[in-house]
């Protein structure tokens, strides 16, 4: 079977730990080379993973022949520069989440796209994984009746001040970090975009990243609430409430790979043995997301997260930083 060829921008944590082994183990990908502003990181990550070339540098990657698509894992401020070079040397682009951090070089990355005539995918896992596909089918079936009510919380504790999240300048802070999820599950469920919103953020004194964040986000048939921070106790979940049922995921953006992920459905019960729990198959969601962007590069196959998706997550997400800014609600 025909495999897409990867190649991998930098030494990433999320690429050498999750994303690249992950990958490894897909039907159709193959992650043949990695790169790195330095050549010796990009030879010890190489060895470390058993990937056949490297590269000291970004562009002498980008340049070989044999390498049919690029994983951009890079720092936010760089997802969109370097997928559009990326591009530009007729590459497939799988980018890291979030797309871009504004909306013109989106934009411009989406005109590059089709005059360059390749594939590009956000990487949002989540819309390759079994539980968020099964949850929404639930909610479109009418399992909880009308859902009028998304609420989510996402928070971890990293203070590091070298910590990409905690730099400003390359697009840290928790709202481009974890807050693009909620923002994203919410359009995911509801099928529409939001029409308006408010918010509350805490920003860190020194670092200036925003560290709690509190949204509201208004749909035409419901709303989203949620609240995502960077320096509070590691939590994650989501609840989706219906006119007559509730279903909650239980860890919804880190899904495990080595348990099952589980949904919790109740029709309005208090009693904890009433609750219906739903498994599934053990899977590995980055290894699901390769293989979802390899069938759209080799197949044809739908883009699970397109370009346009991820314009329309940052217009939300910039709408986000300014009604909080104001002090009031901003119309998105
Ligand atoms: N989908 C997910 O589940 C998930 C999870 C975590 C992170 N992410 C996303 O993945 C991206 C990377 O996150 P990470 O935590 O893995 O980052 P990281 O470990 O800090 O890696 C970023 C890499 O970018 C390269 N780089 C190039 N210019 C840089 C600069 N000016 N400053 C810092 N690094 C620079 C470095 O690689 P070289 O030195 O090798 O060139 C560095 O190792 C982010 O966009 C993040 O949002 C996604």
């Amino acid at each position: 079977m025909q495999k897409l060829r990867i190649g991998v921008l930098s030494t990433a944590k999320i690429g050498t730990e999750k994303v690249i082994p992950a990958m490894q183990q897909g039907r159709l990908t193959e992650v043949t080379a990695i790169s790195s502003r330095s050549p010796d990181k990009a030879r010890a990550a190489a060895e470390a993973l058993g990937l056949e070339k490297h590269y000291g540098s970004y562009e002498e990657m980008l340049a070989d022949p044999e390498i049919d698509a690029v994983y951009n894992p890079l720092p936010n401020h760089l997802h969109c520069p370097w997928s559009k070079k990326a591009m530009q040397a007729g590459k497939h682009v799988l980018c890291e989440k979030p797309l871009g951090l504004t909306v013109d070089e989106i934009e411009d990355l989406i005109r590059t796209r089709d005059q360059c005539q390749v594939k590009a995918a956000e990487a949002y896992m989540v819309k390759s994984c079994p539980q968020w596909i099964d949850a929404r089918k639930r909610v479109r079936g009418g399992e909880i009746g009308e859902l009028r009510m998304i609420q989510a919380f996402f928070s971890y504790d990293n203070r590091d001040p070298e910590n990409i999240r905690n730099i400003v300048e390359v697009g840290g802070g928790a709202m481009w970090d974890i807050g693009c999820y909620p923002v994203l599950v919410s359009r995911f469920l509801y099928q529409s975009e939001p029409l308006r919103t408010a918010a509350a953020i805490d920003f860190d004194p020194v670092m200036k990243t925003d560290r709690l964040t509190s949204v509201i986000l208004e749909f035409d048939r419901g709303q989203a609430i949620f609240g995502v921070s960077t320096q509070l106790v590691p939590y994650q979940r989501v609840q989706l409430l219906g006119s007559s049922g509730h279903l909650e995921v239980v860890i919804p953006f880190n899904a495990p790979n080595d348990r099952p992920c589980v949904l919790r459905y109740d029709s309005g019960t208090l009693v904890e043995e009433e609750i219906v729990s739903h498994s599934f198959e053990v899977m590995d969601q980055y290894t699901l997301q390769g293989d979802d962007f390899a069938r759209a590069v080799l197949e044809g196959a739908e883009i699970k997260s397109s370009l346009e998706d991820g314009l329309a997550n940052t217009r939300v997400i910039k709408a986000i930083f300014t009604a909080a800014a104001e002090r009031r609600w901003v119309s998105i």
